[in-house]
């Protein structure tokens, strides 16, 4: 069976994503295309979608009888709206980070969804896919006995210039935020942030680096750099503390060289070439559980959860040192 996706945000992952459904997975094809700028999702109709449909409105391609499931690749601002047309729709729908700009926007969806009694939402927190993070958490729930610290770093060799700091936590710690909950099956109950000294590649709206450290309910602490302006590499780094070893992310595959009396090995540069096979995967995945009118993966009470804790993160930049609690609402038996 192909089931019919409507992508409703068409700009550059909305683009790739739409590319990866047609050209890449199997089991789907883009019969929507819907954008409020009108020319992008022409262009992504030529370029990559032919048989596509453009949709003026959003709502209307997500209620169209041509559409059975709902890519939501949208600016963040316009997730909500289009997941709770999607959910009104009994639709599955896939919707990028972050699943609502507010806590209060992604508890919406997860009482719509709730409401519903079925799960029909899967985020795009792709890092759960990604071949590294698997083996680690396989290493991490079999070999090392019980995790204890987790040190990490999330660096990028620069930003642009609207880059300030609480996107720090919003766009990029919400990848860590996500991944170490279902890393170490756990959940935050504070952060704390501190800046060491500022680099000189940084501007006055940016405190780089960031130091965020976030305590577990179980009690494991972790240490998290996010430093986007660190000139030399885009660089995820994870190593987690066990009682009875340390199990380390595996680095991307690279040539090991030796040449001019120097032994190397080449550092990425973009963040999109990170993960992306993760994103085939993830996708699959989606698809895998829309034909059978449902959703896997990543679940909207994993982006509330992001949601909570990274407004706690954001909290504590606000106020360097302070400890900040994180409590989560009870969760529903939906996500179990
Ligand atoms: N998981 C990841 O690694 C990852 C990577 C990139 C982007 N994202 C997320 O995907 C989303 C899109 O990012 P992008 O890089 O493609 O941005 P983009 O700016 O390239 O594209 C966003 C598109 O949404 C359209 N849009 C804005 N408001 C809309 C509305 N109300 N209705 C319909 N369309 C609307 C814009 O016209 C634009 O074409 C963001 O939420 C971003 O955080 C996730």
């Amino acid at each position: 069976m192909t089931i019919r996706i409507g992508v409703v945000g068409t700009g550059a992952i909305g683009r790739d994503h739409a590319r990866r459904i047609n050209d890449v997975l199997t089991g789907a094809r883009i019969t929507g295309l819907s954008d409020v700028n009108l020319q992008s999702a022409k262009a992504v109709k030529s370029d990559v979608a032919p048989d596509a449909e453009i949709f003026a409105v959003g709502e209307e391609l997500i209620a169209s009888d041509t559409v059975d499931a709902v890519l939501v690749t949208s600016w963040g601002g316009a997730h909500e709206q289009y997941v709770l047309a999607a959910i009104a729709a009994g639709k599955p729908c896939f919707c990028e980070k972050p699943l609502a700009t507010t806590a209060e926007g992604a508890k919406r969806i997860v009482d719509a969804e709730v409401a519903h009694g079925k799960r029909l939402v899967q985020v795009g927190f792709m890092r759960r896919y990604d071949a590294g993070y698997r083996m680690l958490k396989k290493v991490v729930d079999s070999e090392i006995g019980q995790p204890l610290i987790v040190h990490a770093a999330h660096r990028n060799p620069s930003v642009p210039e609207q880059y300030v700091t609480p996107m720090a936590i919003h766009d990029t710690l919400i990848h860590e935020i996500d991944v170490f909950r279902w890393l170490l099956d756990d959940d935050y109950v504070s952060a704390q942030v501190v800046f060491p000294r500022a680099s000189s590649h940084t501007h006055a709206k940016l405190k780089d680096p960031q130091i965020v450290l976030l305590e577990t309910a179980k009690g494991i602490r972790i240490d998290v750099e996010v430093f986007v302006n660190c000139q030399y590499g885009y660089d995820i780094q994870c190593q987690v503390v066990g009682e009875e070893g340390i199990a380390s992310l595996p680095e991307p595959m690279s040539v090991v060289m030796r040449k001019e009396a120097q032994l190397g090995q080449a550092i990425l540069t973009d963040w999109k070439d990170r993960f992306v096979a993760s994103y085939d995967v993830e996708l699959q995945d989606f698809i895998a559980a829309a034909v059978k009118g449902t959703a896997s993966g990543p679940t909207s009470w994993d982006g509330y959860v992001a949601a909570i804790s990274s407004d706690a993160c954001v909290a504590a930049q606000e106020a360097p040192g302070r400890i900040v609690p994180i409590s989560l609402p009870a969760r529903p038996a939906l996500y179990a």
